[in-house]
């Protein structure tokens, strides 16, 4: 049997990984400042993962959601006090497609109401009705168009208005800062007045948090810049450092029903071993401020580059712009230098969403390859 061949793939095979940092089967080291899409957030096998989803493996792996499992609720209240997210309950799944899908679905149990708002080049996802408030009509199946969505620019809050007006929405989707989009993120006076008509419309302001999220900002939560309190919170990508997992953080102001949401994987006992490990080591090595001492290295530093036109996005969940598409140079990047980096919608941008362990020296080794390739 061959692969469902559905990624174009570069032509590197990683069979280990320390840190920052992977080793194909040549044993050849590339500096990962990309993370496997951003998933990678205590480093690769940190020693306190590796050691603790070992020692649950050999004690119990996996069993269904309808038995106690005190491992989901030590996750919940660990993953409410390291974020200020208190007041909200959790639900487990597998991936973060699958947390906008069960928060959209909630959304409307909600309100009983079934059109979405979501915004120009966003991205939540490959389910039915994530990839439906997905800005990308290349991804749809006839199967997905569905929904009743309607895709507004970012920052234009009277169309909100107007669209909030006609009393048929349940949600609005939003990402804390576009990912897959291109970085760009709504302004604080945006967010304000989206969650004053939201509340005012009784429609529930959904904030996906997937990518831009558990820390990648510099904030626990990206919409943390902006003051605001969303109805829900998706999560997944650096939630578990790569072990499979995605939750809804869903405002105690929504009621739970038995059997209203249900998954056989989520929320099992290694993928919760895993999350909480990395919430331990997020707030043991003080991670959100490497963050932002990094973020500031990397602007302070990159600022003499004279091709670079901006910088997007916000601590170590950044683009960086150029006047020409970066193919040629993300290629480069990898196979000169061993640097891994991302693409994204925008075929100018460079996306660069590192582990959140990386230092100043990795910027160094990036900028200085960076300077010799665009010489
Ligand atoms: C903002 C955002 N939402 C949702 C998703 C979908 O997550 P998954 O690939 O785990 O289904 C992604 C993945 O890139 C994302 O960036």
């Amino acid at each position: 049997m061959n692969l469902f061949n559905v990624y174009p793939l570069y032509n590197v095979t990683p069979v280990k990984a320390e840190g920052a940092y992977v080793w194909d089967e040549n044993n050849t080291k590339y500096l990962d400042l990309y993370g496997g899409h951003g998933v990678i957030s205590i480093g690769h096998t940190h020693p306190d993962y590796v050691e603790n989803i070992s020692k649950q493996l050999n004690k119990i792996g996996f069993y269904s959601n309808s038995v106690q499992n005190p491992l989901q609720i030590e996750l919940a209240q660990k993953l409410g006090d390291l974020s200020g997210c208190e007041n909200y309950n959790l639900f487990l799944c597998n991936s973060g497609a699958e947390a906008n899908e069960n928060a959209l679905k909630l959304a409307s149990f909600n309100t009983g109401k079934s059109r979405i708002i979501s915004f120009k080049n966003s991205f939540h996802g490959r389910t039915s009705a994530a990839v439906a408030v997905t800005d990308n009509k290349n991804i749809k199946a006839p199967i997905n168009l569905q929904q009743q969505v309607t895709f507004l620019p970012l920052n234009d809050i009277e169309r909100i208005i107007h669209e909030l007006g006609k009393n048929d929405v349940a949600a609005v989707i939003i990402e804390g800062i576009q990912g897959v989009g291109g970085l760009d993120e709504g302004t604080t006076d945006f967010f304000k007045q989206l969650r004053e008509i939201c509340t005012e419309k009784g429609v529930l302001l959904i904030l996906d948090e997937i990518q831009s999220g558990y820390g990648r900002s510099g904030h626990f939560f990206a919409f943390q810049y902006h003051n605001i309190q969303p109805d829900i919170i998706t999560i997944a990508k650096g939630m578990a450092n790569g072990f499979p997992i995605g939750g809804v953080l869903i405002s105690d102001e929504i009621d739970a029903k038995f059997g209203m949401l249900g998954t056989t994987f989520g929320g099992n006992h290694l993928a919760c071993i895993a999350a909480i490990t990395v919430l331990d080591i997020i707030k043991k090595e003080n991670i959100l401020s490497n963050v932002n001492e990094v973020y500031h290295y990397f602007l302070k530093e990159i600022n003499g580059i004279s091709k670079v036109i901006k910088i997007k996005g916000k601590g170590l969940m950044l683009g960086v712009e150029f006047d020409f598409e970066v193919g040629e140079l993300r290629k480069k990047l990898i196979f000169d230098k061993h640097i891994f980096t991302g693409g994204s919608q925008n075929k100018k941008l460079l996306r660069i969403l590192p582990p959140l362990t990386i230092n100043k020296g990795h910027i160094d080794i990036f900028l200085t390859a960076l300077k010799e390739i665009l010489a």
